[in-house]
């Protein structure tokens, strides 16, 4: 078991396989990429995703979270979809629905059935401003074919002041007759992506603006849910709330990252990687670096932002942008 120096036992990775996209949401791509997308041999091939992956599932990894950039962009996609379902772990993914129509036999065949999808505006203009491509159309298209097909799917929406805040109410309201879970996740901070903490808009004001228009009830979080959850009264769906930024969850976390480039990253905010894909290269053992990786790991938001979110001052900011992370 990956147990690190809080007890936190880790059994949960989050592998993103690209660091490409098909749209280009302000909050996560930065308007200049410092050092542009990777090349081919900068990246993990299937096969040593796959040997990587095995490697973490030898040492207690259950679940498995495919992401990105945006993960089917990718061009192996196919292939590392279908090597991944043969470990004996639940495999799901993470995408902005822009390609899930091309995709969505392959999901089926290897038992992907939870499918979070990133959904910031259900109008199409700032949508598009958003994201800067013009896709919304096809992307909600989508929502409705994974759930015509039972998938189980979760919407995440970047909650972010003067931007959709006036939207909550709407995303709410899909809940009422759609099985689907939104969750609303306060704005992050990372090199580049314009945030300020004006812009952060907490769980508390969240749900001042719900409750407005709705009575909902609290319902019960799983174990290591990231999101406060609720339910509308008779609602089909839920909503929650992911307070990354108003009230960190780090006391419960159970999650590792593998980055297109092969590093593991033990936090979403932390500034340490270590180089998997090297070691895997040159022959050395991979498994005392993830032990070491998991020991490194700071009790709160990566030992960086650990004194509240009004104190974070962008410029100090030592991370990726959250393209490079991926989720
Ligand atoms: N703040 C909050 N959420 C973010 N995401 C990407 N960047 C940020 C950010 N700065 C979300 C995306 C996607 C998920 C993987 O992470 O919307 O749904
Ligand atoms: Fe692409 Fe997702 Fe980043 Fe938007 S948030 S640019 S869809 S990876």
């Amino acid at each position: 078991m990956l147990i690190d120096s809080y007890g936190r036992a880790h059994d949960y990775l989050r592998i993103s396989i690209t660091d490409k996209c098909n749209l280009r949401c302000s909050y996560c791509i930065p308007y200049d990429l410092p050092h542009g997308f990777y090349a081919n041999s900068q990246r993990l091939t299937p096969e040593e995703i796959y040997t990587i992956a095995k490697v973490f599932v030898g040492l207690g990894v259950k679940k498995i979270r495919i992401t990105g950039g945006e993960p089917l962009v990718r061009k192996e996609c196919r292939r590392i979809l279908q090597i991944l379902s043969e470990l004996p772990v639940e495999i799901v993914l993470s995408s902005n629905g822009v390609l899930i129509d091309e995709f969505l036999d392959d999901l089926i065949k290897h038992r992907i059935s939870s499918v979070n999808i990133s959904l910031d505006s259900l109008k199409e203009e700032t949508f598009n401003a958003i994201t800067r491509r013009n896709q919304q159309k096809r992307v909600l298209a989508n929502i409705n074919l994974l759930l015509k097909h039972n998938f189980h799917v979760k919407i995440n929406t970047v909650a972010m002041r003067g931007v959709n805040d006036h939207e909550f109410v709407d995303f709410v309201a899909m809940t009422q007759n759609s099985p689907l879970d939104i969750r609303f996740i306060e704005y992050m901070p990372f090199i580049g992506n314009g945030w300020s903490k004006e812009k952060v808009i907490t769980k508390n004001e969240i749900l001042d603006i719900i409750s407005d228009s709705f009575s909902y009830d609290k319902i019960e979080d799983a174990a290591h849910s990231t999101s406060k959850n609720f339910r509308v009264k008779n609602g089909s769906g839920t909503f929650g709330i992911i307070t990354t930024m108003s009230e960190p969850f780090c006391g419960d976390c159970n999650r590792l990252r593998l980055t297109a480039d092969g590093k593991i990253k033990n936090c979403l905010f932390g500034k340490e990687e270590i180089d998997l894909m090297t070691a895997l290269r040159n022959g050395e053992d991979i498994i005392s670096l993830i032990y070491q990786s998991v020991k490194n790991k700071y009790a709160v938001m990566g030992g960086q932002f650990d004194k509240g979110y009004q104190l974070i001052e962008t410029e100090d900011i030592v991370n990726r942008s959250m393209i490079g992370i991926g989720g």
